[in-house]
């Protein structure tokens, strides 16, 4: 089988940076056509440079990071140094970038990729908010029926909310962009909390990771040491949820994720629940179904999968 072409749309985060790191370790998976960087975590200059950052620490420079929008469609940007730290990308010690950003804009790159490559065979993940997604879809409507599918973090039924009691991070910094992303007809699977808090690094998870002994194992055990304290203080969990190395590992092993093929909408008026995914997964109205909402996964294989391939890097 051929690896699959994916445009990876970030804004790391550990988390993120994880997702990336899983996918550039797995060439015979995943071909990464480039990284899209917006802002969401942090502010966009964060985002693009903890993107090559991450490229660098994975022995990979060649990697495409494209700088995409600084801000939300309609609203001021709300980021999340509370859980990521001051850079986005707190815990390791890393070298500053010196791999160069590329000219185009990310929303560019993502129109041209589109139109220029074969209809049907590239994926979009979108692993923050998805300003740069939504548009790439206003500027160029053509694009809509060429893309393979947009595989995304983000949203959740029964965990509700993180940043607010009802809204999910990436959600919530750009509701209009999601809106129009989840109207857009292209087939969607969403990766929620729901199944992302259950990809917990426990300790022994941990140490598996450190004890790759690379310089990769040792970073991404630093990141998750650093950003677990937010979610054991909030959640009382075990340790950092893998949120976005969710998205990544669903389109390598999608034999570890189970969901349902159901009806998702976006809140974008309510000042109360702005940002909620109304996910129908009780099937209680007729509203045409949009997206595979998934809702279990196989967390111990899940582990044995990252900390197998990131051992390659
Ligand atoms: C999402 O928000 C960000 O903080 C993480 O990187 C992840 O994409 C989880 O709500
Ligand atoms: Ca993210």
């Amino acid at each position: 089988m051929t690896a699959r072409k994916i445009i990876i749309d970030t804004d790391p985060g550990q988390d993120d940076a994880v997702a990336i790191l899983l996918a550039l370790a797995s060439p015979e998976d995943l071909d990464v056509l480039g990284l899209t960087c917006v802002a969401g975590n942090v502010p966009l200059d964060l985002t693009t440079r903890n993107a090559r950052i991450v490229c660098e620490l994975a022995g990979k420079p060649d990697t495409r990071v494209f700088a995409g929008c600084d801000a939300p469609l309609q609203r001021k940007l709300i980021t999340a140094e509370h859980v990521h730290g001051k850079t986005g990308l707190d815990g390791p010690v890393l070298p500053e970038p010196t791999m160069p950003l590329q000219d185009q804009h990310a929303v560019d790159f993502i129109i041209d990729t589109l139109r220029s490559e074969p209809e049907g065979t590239i994926t979009l993940c979108p692993l923050g908010p998805l300003t740069n997604i939504a548009t790439a879809l206003q500027r160029a409507p053509d694009i809509g029926a060429r893309v393979q599918e947009i595989v995304l973090m983000g949203g959740a039924y029964f965990e509700v909310g993180n940043i607010t009691p009802t809204a999910e991070f990436n959600i919530y910094v750009d509701p209009e962009a999601a809106d129009i992303v989840f109207k857009s007809g292209i087939a969607i699977t969403v990766l929620p909390l729901d199944v992302t808090h259950q990809a917990l690094v426990t300790s022994a998870r941990n140490d598996a990771f450190r004890a790759l002994g690379t310089k990769v194992g040792t970073a991404v055990a630093q990141m998750t040491d650093f950003f677990e304290r937010f979610d054991i203080e909030k959640y009382g969990s075990q340790g950092a949820p893998l949120h976005d190395p969710c998205v990544t590992a669903y389109l390598i092993a999608p034999h570890l994720f189970s969901g349902r093929f159901i009806n998702v909408e976006i809140e974008t008026q309510s000042p109360l629940t702005l940002g909620m995914t109304v996910a129908d997964w009780w099937r209680v109205t007729d509203r045409k179904p949009n997206a595979t909402f998934i809702r279990e996964i196989d967390a111990d294989h899940f582990f044995a999968l990252l900390t197998e391939r990131l051992a390659r890097l």
